[in-house]
């Protein structure tokens, strides 16, 4: 091998690394939650660059800002559509999200905005109904008397 060829061989291997490992980064983190529950969305504080602003975002078919909170003044300031159900906590800058419905699916991150602006956290949020309940399981018995008499007399 030629000085030449192991020299694209290493950026090469470098490129692909580095590639690999922003593409990770990039990835949103799944969560799934059941309908009407509260759902915890957190980031990595050690991750978090020094900033003035840090804004929770929710990104459907436009952007919803869901918080802002100002690191100078400490004041969280949550969008009149999410102030009744919101939950931020200034320590560690987490996001809770509470009764979770359908249209609330989708995607949500947090920006930090100072020197430059850097996305901190990602979620792709699925709502799931709940299965399972006890009107699924007992309303076979309620449609079929018959079945039920049927089966007690076996
Ligand atoms: C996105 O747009 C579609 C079509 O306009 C609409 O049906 C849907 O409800 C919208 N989603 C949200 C989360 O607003
Ligand atoms: C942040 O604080 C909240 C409330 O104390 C806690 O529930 C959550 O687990 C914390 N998140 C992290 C990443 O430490
Ligand atoms: C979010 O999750 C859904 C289903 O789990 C998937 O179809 C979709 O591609 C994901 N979106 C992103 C941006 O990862």
């Amino acid at each position: 091998m030629t000085l030449a060829s192991i020299h694209l061989l290493l950026t090469l291997t470098a490129l692909l690394i580095s590639k690999t490992g922003s593409f990770a980064e990039n990835q949103p983190k799944s969560l799934s939650v059941k309908l009407g529950n509260s759902i915890q969305m957190d980031i990595n504080k050690n991750s978090i660059p020094p900033f003035d602003e840090l804004i929770w975002t929710f990104f459907s078919n436009y952007s919803k800002t869901i918080v802002t909170y100002h690191y100078e003044t400490k004041e969280i300031d949550p969008d009149t559509a999410y102030k009744d159900r919101v939950d931020f906590n200034d320590q560690n800058f987490s996001l809770t999200l509470k009764n979770m419905q359908k249209n609330d699916c989708g995607l949500y991150g947090a920006i930090t905005i100072g020197d430059r602006t850097t996305h901190v956290g990602e979620y792709n949020v699925s709502v799931v109904e709940n299965h399972g309940s006890p009107t699924a399981i007992f309303l076979p018995w309620i449609l079929f008397p018959s079945m039920l008499t049927a089966m007690i007399m076996i």
